[in-house]
């Protein structure tokens, strides 16, 4: 008989920086204004465009986000910088994702009764990493005293389900009994706060997850994984150029390109409907319909998409206590947007209630789990 995979506890670290709206985009209009003076012959030329301004109710309006948190908040609102200001760490200290994937795992593991000794993987996996070696997942795995194996992984904005994805198999596989999942979203350096399509988008956290056999569970709140289902089709609509080959392309290696940019509107219209139809057929394998699911943790770019998703797979809007959403404070954090939702919203339900996770966005991938709680 195959293992029953268990998630049996999830951590969440906050940072206790944040940027409202009003400070962002008051530090953004600040930013234009200079560029539109110190430009001004080249806009009265027309060689390049001024820059309007961004506003925060457009913001509200068009993503849902009021607010984000962030790993470090000096730099960003400096006019003359535009970018955090996060100190470079020796090699014998402790790396700055590894640091915040230390503080959510510690959470995860307490949250299913585990220690160091019971844990045999480690998947860190998520959308940027801080460097290529050694893997942050084994800085993390020394750091808490794990032995095993560990290795780092990225899949953009479905690096946490598919990170849960290769645990679960793992277990299934009986190459691993517990496996840990981290997912150091440390997304604000890849950001081009002088973009105002973009600005406002992302914030920092970091989540973990355990998954496990179900003969070692103890956690009183866990959930059976039923299935997974992966998706991915090629998109360049999201998308960064950031990379060590920067070094030989003779480019700007901070140039507009190697940071987070997207065509917003293109994506909307592609994703929502694959990820509609992806949660569908996933569902209906297990002969589940949209209606059968007491949560759904979604991935948390856009409050527009999730109510459209919503909406094509339950003909009305889901509600709040459905569909929870977590991205008004803690806007887009790349793949741990629908963890987040886990781990805030998962407590009240009860013993054989159906909840599914699913990631959409850059890749264009897809990632779902179907949840029923034990
Ligand atoms: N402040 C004020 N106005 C802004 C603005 C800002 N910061 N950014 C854009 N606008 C304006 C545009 O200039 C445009 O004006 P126009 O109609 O006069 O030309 C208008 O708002 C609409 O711009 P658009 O870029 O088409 O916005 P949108 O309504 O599509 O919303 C997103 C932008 C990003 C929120 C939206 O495209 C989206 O949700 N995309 C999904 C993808 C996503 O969020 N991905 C994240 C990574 S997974």
């Amino acid at each position: 008989m195959t293992q029953q995979v268990v998630i049996s506890g999830t951590g969440l670290w906050t940072p206790k920086h944040s940027i409202t709206n009003e400070e962002l985009i008051d530090s953004y209009n600040d930013y234009a204004d200079k560029f539109n003076t110190e430009n001004a012959d080249k806009i009265a030329t027309g060689e390049i465009v001024a820059k309007p301004h961004s506003s925060a109710e457009f913001v509200e309006k068009a993503s849902g986000i009021k607010s984000r948190y962030i790993y470090e908040k000096e730099g960003v609102l400096d006019i003359n910088r535009m970018r955090p200001v996060i100190a470079e760490r020796s090699d014998d200290q402790l790396s700055n994702q590894a640091e915040i994937a230390v503080e959510a795992a510690r959470k995860a593991m307490k949250a299913a009764n585990k220690t160091a000794d019971d844990i045999d993987a480690v998947i860190v996996s998520c959308a940027y990493l801080q460097r290529s070696y050694p893997a942050i997942a084994i800085e993390v795995q020394s750091e808490l005293g794990i032995k095993g194996f560990g290795f780092d992984m990225l899949v953009a904005c479905s690096a946490a389900t598919f990170g849960m994805h290769r645990a679960y198999e793992m277990i299934k596989a009986e190459t691993a009994k517990t496996v840990l999942v981290i997912n150091p979203e440390l997304v604000s350096p890849q950001i081009n706060y002088t973009d105002r399509d973009s600005h406002f988008i992302f914030g920092d956290v970091a989540t973990a997850i355990i998954l496990e056999a179900e003969e070692t569970v103890t956690s009183h709140n866990a959930y059976n994984v039923v299935s997974t289902k992966a998706f991915t089709q090629f998109s360049s609509n999201i998308r960064s150029n950031h990379g060590y080959l920067n070094r030989a392309n003779d480019t700007d290696p901070y140039g507009a390109d190697k940071l987070f940019h997207q065509e917003g509107r293109k994506v909307f219209k592609d994703v929502c409907p694959l990820a509609a139809e992806h949660i569908r057929e996933h569902l209906a394998k297990h002969d589940l319909t949209p209606k059968d699911l007491t949560r759904w943790w979604l991935h948390q770019a856009n409050i527009n998409m999730n109510t459209l998703i919503s909406k094509r797979l339950l003909g009305r809007e889901a509600t709040l206590e459905e569909a929870p959403i977590v991205l008004d404070r803690y806007a887009n954090t790349a793949s741990a947007g629908s963890v987040i939702a886990f781990n805030l919203y998962n407590e009240d339900l009860v013993k054989g209630d159906y909840g599914i996770l699913c990631s959409f966005g850059a890749g264009y991938s897809i990632g779902s789990l179907l949840v029923q709680k034990r």
